[in-house]
């Protein structure tokens, strides 16, 4: 895909992979709208990338501000060829001792926010002729990561990458959609202001120290890019990041050699062939 000349609208721009997305994608010709929550860094990451950016402050846990945006996106831009899904929030530790207000919160913007983001705009853009491409933040957690301390962060990405993957299938021809699953990018993910009904984070020096090794935003935003324009439904960065989902594979792959080794006949519980399988007796039957 060439970007020049593209539309595109980023949730969480105002900072991080976000920001970094709208810098690239000015910088290759692409005309953005930035969104966050957060108003005077969204403002200053739109106003230094001049006329090709406008920013609308969005907080993706809230449909309707969701559905505003894309009204903004459509009033400012004439439609929308790219929309990246990005948004998103961190909480750690033990996931028994997890505060339920906290889990609410990060469910409310990396997940409900997420599939608003992804379905308010896959709707606009399939109403278009050219449609466009839906890019859902996920990450490396959504993958097979364990790291322990993350067990609401990771169950939220494991629900994006479901998001994704039913998206992709129930998608119209005219809509790509993409999951990004990065690993460690150095950004402000550990450091954001938080609700203020919400007790303060514990200062963290090892996710400090950790998220300071991470690869670049720029970097991560660049083959971000390159895995949008080579229609990539996994964008992929950090490669280490296999071993997860292989760890998981082969422990799963054991479990059913032990418990549910393949027989003859087997796929007569496989739900799609059971659904194509009832709807031939329907046919015949009419
Ligand atoms: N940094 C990493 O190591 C890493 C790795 C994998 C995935 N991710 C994911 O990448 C995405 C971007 O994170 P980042 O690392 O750039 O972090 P970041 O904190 O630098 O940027 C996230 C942005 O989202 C905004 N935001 C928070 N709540 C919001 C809401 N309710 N509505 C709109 N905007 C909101 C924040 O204000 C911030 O500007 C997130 O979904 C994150 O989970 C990050």
């Amino acid at each position: 895909m060439d970007f020049a000349g593209k539309r595109a609208v980023i949730t969480g721009a105002a900072s991080g992979i976000g920001k970094a997305l709208a810098q690239e994608l000015v910088a290759r010709g692409a005309r953005v709208v930035l969104a966050d929550i957060a108003e005077a860094p969204l403002r200053a990451a739109a106003e230094e990338l001049g006329e090709a950016a406008a920013w609308q402050v969005c907080d993706v846990s809230d449909h309707a501000a969701v559905e505003a945006l894309a009204a903004f996106v459509q009033q400012t831009l004439g439609g929308c060829d790219l929309a990246f899904a990005n948004a998103g929030v961190i909480m750690s530790g033990r996931t028994v001792r997890a505060v339920p207000a906290e889990v609410d919160w990060l469910f409310g913007i990396n997940l409900r926010g997420t599939w608003s983001t992804a379905a308010v705009f896959t709707n606009l853009m399939a109403a278009q002729a050219g449609g466009g491409h839906v890019v859902l933040t996920g990450s490396e957690h959504s993958l097979g990561l364990q790291h322990a301390g993350s067990g609401i962060y990771t169950a939220s990405k494991h629900a994006v990458l479901g998001l994704a993957e039913v998206m992709r299938a129930e998608a119209p021809a005219n809509i790509k959609v993409s999951v990004l699953c990065p690993g460690v990018v150095g950004t402000a993910l550990n450091k954001q202001p938080r609700p203020e009904s919400l007790s303060e984070r514990r200062r963290d020096l090892m996710s400090a120290k950790v998220m300071a090794r991470g690869m670049s935003a720029q970097e991560a935003a660049q083959r971000t890019l390159a895995g949008v324009a080579a229609g990539e439904f996994y964008i992929v960065t950090h490669p280490h990041s296999l071993k997860a989902a292989e760890t998981r594979l082969a422990e799963l792959a054991a479990a059913y050699a032990r418990q549910a080794p393949w027989f003859e006949g087997a796929e007569k519980w496989d739900i799609p062939l059971m659904v194509a399988d009832i709807l031939a007796e329907q046919d015949s039957a009419a």
